[in-house]
């Protein structure tokens, strides 16, 4: 049984869809950056090991990482997923865990990258928006795309409407994703995402990368 890890550092709605999925695999650890994170009420509800590392603790970035990183580590994970995770990780972080780092962010990456996404969405007058899974490199929101699933921009919307439109596909595409790769299916090859085995329908608005 494929063994995943799951951080976060707030509400926890992306880290729920995938604990509900029932994903091929066992998640065996939440782990936050923010001891007052709801996400982890959530998770320990369900059963599963919670555990903070607050990140106010240490004197660095690397240091945090470190620390997140040997605890991560101690659970043997096949995959770590992100799931509003709101630190920035180190490039050495990002490299102990490169090909089985996943990451969800809510926009049609390379668009908006960062925070504030869908007040960037509305500002930039764009039709369309959305949100991505993508692997995690060292360049900030810049690692191969995975999958997207967009949304249309409607007459009147504000960020909390446009969020929470978008916010419905992430609970789709995220698990969608993470069983993908629990499978066995999705690899991070050449700097490229491959999907093996049977491909969703083209044409709907969950879109897989090409391979
Ligand atoms: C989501 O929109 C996620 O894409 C972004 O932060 C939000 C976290 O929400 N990175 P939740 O904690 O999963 O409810």
């Amino acid at each position: 049984m494929k063994r995943y890890v799951i951080l976060i550092s707030g509400r926890g709605s992306n880290m729920e869809s995938l604990l509900a999925a029932g994903l091929p695999g066992a998640c065996v650890a939440v782990i936050s950056n923010k001891p007052d994170a709801a996400g982890l009420t959530l998770a320990a509800a369900r059963g599963v090991t919670t555990q903070a590392i607050d990140h106010r603790g240490f004197a660095s970035r690397e240091d945090f990482d470190a620390a997140l990183a040997a605890e991560i580590e101690r659970h043997a994970p096949d995959l770590v997923l992100l799931a509003g995770f709101m630190r920035i990780l180190s490039d050495g972080f990002v490299r102990r865990f490169e090909g089985r780092l996943l990451n969800i962010h809510p926009s049609l990456l390379p668009l908006f990258p960062g925070v504030k996404t869908h007040a960037q969405a509305l500002a930039a007058g764009v039709r369309l928006h959305g949100c991505t899974v993508h692997f995690v490199t060292p360049a900030l929101d810049g690692g191969p795309i995975i999958a997207q699933a967009a949304v249309p921009v409607l007459a009147g919307d504000d960020e909390a409407s446009l969020a929470a439109r978008v916010l419905a596909e992430e609970h789709a595409l995220y698990p969608r994703v993470a069983r993908w790769f629990l499978e066995g299916r999705l690899q991070l090859l050449e700097g490229r995402a491959r999907l093996a085995g049977e491909r969703p329908a083209h044409g709907a608005l969950h879109v897989p990368a090409a391979d």
